[in-house]
């Protein structure tokens, strides 16, 4: 069978007959480029249920570490992460592929100006707060960036421009993102041009089949690293490699920490750390029920206050073991431009599907997890929206508060 033979295969089996007419269509160069789009498919995704579906079992509310009982073992913990860090098991994962289509910014947001008086983009906090971390600890954590064909070229540019702000270029290793495949509402694939599939990026909870990939798990494997600190590109006050929540996660002997702040609000929309069954979990907060986003303890706090910040500590080992499961895929209703044949269309109401993993996932997959309180003002300052809440002004109010010249 040839490689024509194999894709158109591959096609029936998976219900895109609609797709056999237009690879007729093609040049052999062109069909060569499809059919690389094709046999990188996860179909997968479609075709097992179980991924789509939201996991079994009860709500309930999961025990953490709180600000108080933080501060009050520091030393121990500060101790512990500190010598994690000094010896090399902690590395840091930095999720740079989204697409920031909230804040509208034309590029990769970490490449964002934030100053007033002079440049401050969110990679150079970023790194600078790293940075600050591995001077105390007396060691550089590896830095791995994953970026998505959306965000690569610019953001590798970027930061050998500004020389990685001070970061030793050995020291960080990028990697790409998959991409997944959009469908109408039927499950069949779109085209964005003739011979192209519909493509976005597949999501930040791809972030470890993608390391691995990429190479990138096996040598931190063997270069020591035994924890990997997740986190997004939009906070500018987090915390990376804390040694404080890297003691503490390390020394309670669970799979995974997880920073939360207290939130705010009922409807303060963050994902809540929570219990699901006998496993830790997060909830996000479309899914959270109202009743329990407003229910309130004897002392008037809220039930489910954990609010995720985005910022995970993965027991490497935990990872290779649970990547045996599939991770759930979610399935979100999205306008998707679409090749029609002859020209592409913008469609102005919602016309199929697009498909995500979650890094919030791992959590439920680690089977263990310690959620560990950040003091909000200090390390929570993201940056999702143009305006208002978590936009580019509140998280300057934050940096100015913690001393940062703007
Ligand atoms: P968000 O959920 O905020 O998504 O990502 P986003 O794409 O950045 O922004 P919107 O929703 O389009 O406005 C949280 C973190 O996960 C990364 C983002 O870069 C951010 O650090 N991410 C998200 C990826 O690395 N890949 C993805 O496919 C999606």
């Amino acid at each position: 069978m040839d490689r024509k033979e194999r894709v158109e295969q591959l096609l029936i089996a998976n219900g895109q007959e609609h797709l056999l007419a237009h690879i007729r269509e093609l040049d052999g160069a062109e069909q060569d480029r499809f059919f690389s789009e094709l046999e990188r498919v996860d179909w997968t995704i479609f075709s097992d249920e179980a991924r789509v579906r939201p996991p079994e079992g009860e709500i309930a509310p999961i025990e953490g570490l709180k600000k108080e009982e933080i501060a009050s073992r520091r030393e121990e913990f500060e101790k512990a992460g500190m010598q994690a860090v000094h010896d090399g098991k902690v590395a840091a994962l930095m999720l740079a592929g989204g697409q920031g289509t909230r804040l509208g910014f034309d590029g990769p947001k970490g490449t964002l100006d934030i100053g007033v008086a002079r440049p401050l983009y969110i990679y150079e906090c970023l790194i600078r707060n790293l940075l600050e971390v591995c001077t105390a600890c007396g060691a550089y954590v590896p830095l791995y960036i994953m970026t998505s064909d959306k965000t690569d070229r610019m953001t590798r540019a970027f930061l050998k421009e500004h020389g990685c702000f001070g970061y030793p270029e050995e020291k960080v290793r990028f990697f790409l993102q998959d991409m997944a495949p959009a469908t109408d509402f039927e499950g069949r694939l779109l085209l964005e041009g003739r011979g192209a599939l519909a493509l976005s990026p597949n999501g930040n909870g791809g972030c470890f089949s993608s390391l691995r990939r990429a190479g990138l798990m096996e040598e931190a494997k063997q270069s020591g690293v035994e924890w990997i600190n997740v986190f997004s590109v939009d906070n500018v006050l987090q915390r990376i490699a804390d040694p404080v929540f890297v003691g503490a996660t390390l020394l309670s002997g669970v799979n995974c920490g997880a920073k939360f702040v207290k939130k705010c609000a009922p409807e303060e929309r963050v994902g809540v750390l929570c219990r699901r069954g006998s496993l830790p979990d997060v909830v996000e907060y479309y899914d959270l029920p109202a009743a329990m986003a407003n229910a309130r303890d004897e002392r008037g706090e809220l039930v489910y206050s954990f609010g995720v910040t985005l910022n995970y500590l993965f027991r490497l080992k935990a990872i290779e073991q649970a990547s045996r499961t599939a991770i759930p895929v979610h399935r979100a209703k999205k306008k998707i431009p679409y090749w029609n044949g002859s020209e592409l269309i913008r469609p102005e109401t919602e016309n199929g599907y697009k498909y995500e993993t979650l890094v919030v996932d791992w959590v439920r997959l680690m089977k263990s997890c310690l959620p560990f309180e950040a003091v909000r003002e200090r390390e929570f300052a993201p940056i999702k929206n143009a305006e208002g809440v978590d936009s580019v002004q509140s998280a300057r109010e934050l940096l100015k508060y913690n001393g940062v010249k703007l």
